[in-house]
């Protein structure tokens, strides 16, 4: 395929795969896709790891980044784990012991707080993207705010595309004006952190507000994403005026993906409806599947869930413990667990390899393209 956002980022077919697992990326790239590796779960020795790997494997395929760099937290420059853990309230601590003991699940006051830095701090974040661009990225995202200044000057010195995840056609206003090339317009359908705009309304909302902007169709080719599945959404969204789907939630059931064999499981049995947006996961509102977890932090009568960035240091800890519970057998413990999922995982029926979902993607695109054509020529 041959648009403006192919020629950007050297994709052969714009389908951008965000995972935080480098075969996946990897893969996906290998497959004609464009793979994105989210950097938020590494710490910079990691990543380094993770990049030189995702180097050997990718076959010379084009690929990039995308590093949680949120404008709210900049309070939190300097602060040390110590800082982070002594903001943690001690009822919080207990109520997650509590509540994975009546799931099954134990956990240790002692191992509640996760032991490393939010790898979303800035310092942290600075670190990460210092370490991406020694590496032959294509691409390299923000999310949670306008991208900062010294990411884009980094970017434009290396000749790497800056994309933006917006929520609404304000923030694709400001992150244009913050000088990012692409816009990635993610409707509330998405799992992780989103707004609460769908896909459909967002994506052609946004074209036209870079259009009055100035910024007329391919000048800032837009990305949609949030609950697309399948190549026939990619194709509908793509009829919109969008360049490319960006994508998630399908690759958390591959073969390849990070996740627990639990998790894929309750992706496979979930409907549209049991995903929930919830701050139980990182503080913010994110989308996740429903489970017992963010039913007990939603509650009236328990702790609020903690704001970002402290909820997932106490999160990880013991939504790992659960997945690990979960797989030894406990049925409690698999209804305690929970992992970022967007609406479309309604419509995901099977664990594939994420090669096969590229292929998919590509097939069931040509021939809803096809369905298209064949609608207007009669006509
Ligand atoms: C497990 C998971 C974690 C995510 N974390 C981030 C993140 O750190 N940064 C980001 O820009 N987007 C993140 N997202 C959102 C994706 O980039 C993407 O926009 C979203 O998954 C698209 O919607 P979909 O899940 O319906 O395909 C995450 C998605 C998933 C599935």
């Amino acid at each position: 395929m041959d648009n403006d956002l192919c020629r950007l980022t050297g994709a052969e077919f714009p389908l951008f795969a965000f995972s935080h697992c480098r075969d996946v990326v990897a893969a996906v790239s290998r497959a004609g896709g464009f793979g994105v590796l989210g950097c938020s779960s590494f710490g910079s020795h990691q990543l380094e790891e993770e990049l030189a790997w995702i180097d050997a494997h990718v076959d010379g395929k084009p690929y990039g980044v995308d590093i949680l760099f949120p404008q709210v937290q900049q309070a939190s420059s300097g602060m040390s784990m110590d800082d982070f853990a002594a903001a943690i309230p001690p009822g919080h601590v207990d109520f997650v012991v509590d509540l994975l003991a009546r799931h099954d699940v134990t956990i240790a006051r002692s191992e509640v707080i996760r032991d490393r830095l939010p790898p979303t701090a800035p310092d942290e974040a600075e670190r990460l993207m210092e370490i991406a661009f020694r590496h032959p990225i294509r691409l390299i995202a923000n999310a949670l705010g306008v991208a900062p200044p010294l990411m884009i000057a980094h970017a434009k010195a290396a000749g790497v595309p800056v994309a933006a995840l917006v929520g609404t056609k304000d923030h694709a206003i400001k992150q244009v004006q913050a000088g990012v090339d692409i816009i990635v317009a993610q409707g509330t359908e998405a799992a992780g952190h989103c707004g609460d705009i769908s896909t459909l309304v967002l994506v052609p909302e946004v074209i036209r507000a870079l259009r009055l902007l100035g910024r007329p169709y391919g000048d800032i080719p837009v990305i949609a994403a949030g609950g697309i599945v399948t190549g026939e959404q990619m194709a509908g969204a793509m009829a919109m005026g969008a360049q490319g789907a960006w994508t998630g939630t399908v690759w958390l059931a591959t073969t390849q993906a990070e996740t627990s064999p639990v998790i894929r499981e309750k992706m496979v049995e979930a409907r549209s409806q049991d995903t929930v947006r919830s701050k139980a996961r990182s503080g913010k509102p994110c989308r996740q599947l429903k489970s017992a977890w963010n039913e007990a932090w939603d509650s009236p009568d328990t702790p609020d869930p903690l704001p970002f960035p402290l909820m997932p240091l106490i999160c990880v800890p013991a939504l790992n413990k659960t997945f690990a519970a979960a797989e030894a057998g406990s049925v409690s413990a698999k209804r305690l667990a929970t992992y970022e999922s967007g609406q479309g995982v309604g419509m995901i029926e099977a664990v594939r390899s994420a090669t096969a979902v590229v292929q998919d993607f590509k097939q069931e695109f040509a021939d809803a393209f096809a369905q298209f054509v064949r609608m207007v020529a009669a006509d």
